[in-house]
């Protein structure tokens, strides 16, 4: 293959994009990409020169032959493009620390992507998301869109029900993290196992067997979660990833750090709270982080991702991105877990619904792996989420209260009935620059 490849990454003043720009270098002898495009908006502007101007000297001492454009045009940066990266934030971060603060402060989790919060985050989200998806009909008809802006997978499912656009994978990196982290748990080598995975983003569950097809899932679980256990967790952003011993057990696949809102939701909240009194919430520690990794970025000599990044929770998140784009280009047929349509992979959710699935990821896009169905003890709680999924991608598109309230009263991180009103309504009004769909 001789063809050039256009990189197009929306949010591109992110402060995760070094790493996406080392997993392009690390590719580049299978990966021939000859132009990367940062795009940012207006308020994004200082982020993605300080950024842009790291990716650029990356590039230069990595020696290769790839020109690096900072740009506020989308459309102008779309044209042409034969990958479309998404690793936008609607509202920036001062956006997300409205989603924890107000939950909590009305003693409910505040969370990213879980509870309240995270449908929020979905609502201002999609709109955007699909405005970019119409852009790339437009310009691009023939690119794939790997999205890591979260909610990964409502915003996934959103494209693929609401955006006509069939070319869109869904990326998170808790899957890419667990067989790093649970391999060395076992004292394996990650290539020496086959993880399964499904579900859907932040809430799927996972078996793992080895190469004589030994099932190592009751092990990894003991190890994990048992009396042994350290309760270190796979992810930055939660601390914690111990459980109730006896409620995980006879499981028989594996949760994943999120399941902790839903099994010790009592203790997260608990934990929640007491950091948000004594520091406040996550996302005003990640604004510190932040404010420390744009300083160093700053820095004229820094020309390789620095050790720091590794304190954000996304760590992983880009070079899996990168390595989607080189399976899907070289049809490498590389096992990863992404969301894609569901396709019947697993029978207990809608076919035409996103789900987070172990796939080969082939020229023509995720090939799944087939799952079947959930024993009772987790498919009640997934069909749950995937319809509280349903309803907030609904509300996002309609602009609908109603449907918003349907989805409040679905989340079990959110108190029923007035408490659940008065916060939608406070979330509503806080996020109202970001809501057009919802003046009415
Ligand atoms: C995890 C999740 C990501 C999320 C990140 C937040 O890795 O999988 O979806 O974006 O944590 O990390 P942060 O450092 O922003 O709290």
């Amino acid at each position: 293959m001789s063809k050039k490849l256009k990189i197009v990454t929306i949010g591109g003043g992110s402060s995760y994009t070094p790493e996406l720009i080392e997993g392009f270098i690390n590719r580049h002898k299978e990966l021939p990409i000859s132009e990367i495009w940062l795009v940012d908006i207006l308020e994004g502007k200082e982020k993605l020169e300080i950024v842009g101007a790291m990716a650029k000297r990356m590039v230069k001492a990595a020696g290769i032959n790839c020109s690096i454009h900072l740009t506020l045009d989308r459309k102008e940066a779309l044209k042409g493009a034969d990958f479309v990266t998404t690793q936008l934030r609607v509202g920036l971060l001062d956006a997300r620390i409205l989603d924890e603060r107000i939950p909590l402060s009305h003693g409910m989790i505040g969370q990213e992507t879980n509870g309240a919060g995270g449908i929020f985050k979905a609502l201002r989200t999609i709109p955007v998301i699909l405005d970019i998806v119409a852009d790339m009909k437009a310009l691009c008809p023939e690119a794939w869109l790997i999205n890591f802006t979260n909610p990964a997978g409502m915003v996934t499912e959103a494209v693929l029900q609401y955006g006509d656009w069939d070319k869109v994978i869904g990326l998170c990196n808790i899957p890419v993290n667990a067989v790093f982290e649970e391999a060395d748990m076992l004292g394996r080598k990650p290539q020496e196992l086959f993880f399964k995975f499904a579900g859907i983003n932040h809430l799927h569950w996972h078996t793992v067997v080895d190469q004589k097809g030994n099932d190592l899932t009751k092990e990894l679980i003991d190890v994990q979660f048992g009396k042994e256990s350290d309760g270190r967790s796979i992810v930055a952003n939660i601390s914690n990833n111990s459980y109730l011993y006896k409620q995980v057990e006879n499981l028989q696949m594996v949760p994943c750090p999120y399941h902790r809102y839903y099994y010790m939701t009592d203790a997260m909240l608990d934990e929640e709270l007491a950091g948000f009194n004594k520091n406040g919430t996550r996302a005003e520690k990640v604004k510190q982080i932040e404010t420390e990794l744009f300083e160093l970025y700053k820095d004229p000599t820094l020309d390789y991702k620095p050790q720091q990044l590794a304190e954000r929770g996304g760590a992983r998140y880009s070079d899996a991105a990168c390595e989607i784009i080189n399976a899907i280009y070289n049809d490498k047929r590389t096992i990863m877990t992404v969301s894609t349509r569901n396709n019947g992979t697993i029978t207990d959710l809608p076919p035409e619904s996103a789900v987070e699935v172990t796939c080969l990821i082939t020229g023509d896009g995720p090939l799944p792996f087939n799952f079947g169905s959930f024993q009772p003890q987790i498919r009640g709680l997934l069909q749950l989420m995937k319809a509280m999924e349903e309803l907030t991608i609904k509300a996002a598109i309609t602009g609908d209260r109603g449907t918003l309230l349907q989805a409040f009263t679905a989340n079990p991180l959110i108190t029923s009935g007035n408490s659940a009103e008065l916060v939608m309504e406070e979330l509503l009004a806080a996020h109202k620059p970001y809501l057009p769909k919802f003046d009415a």
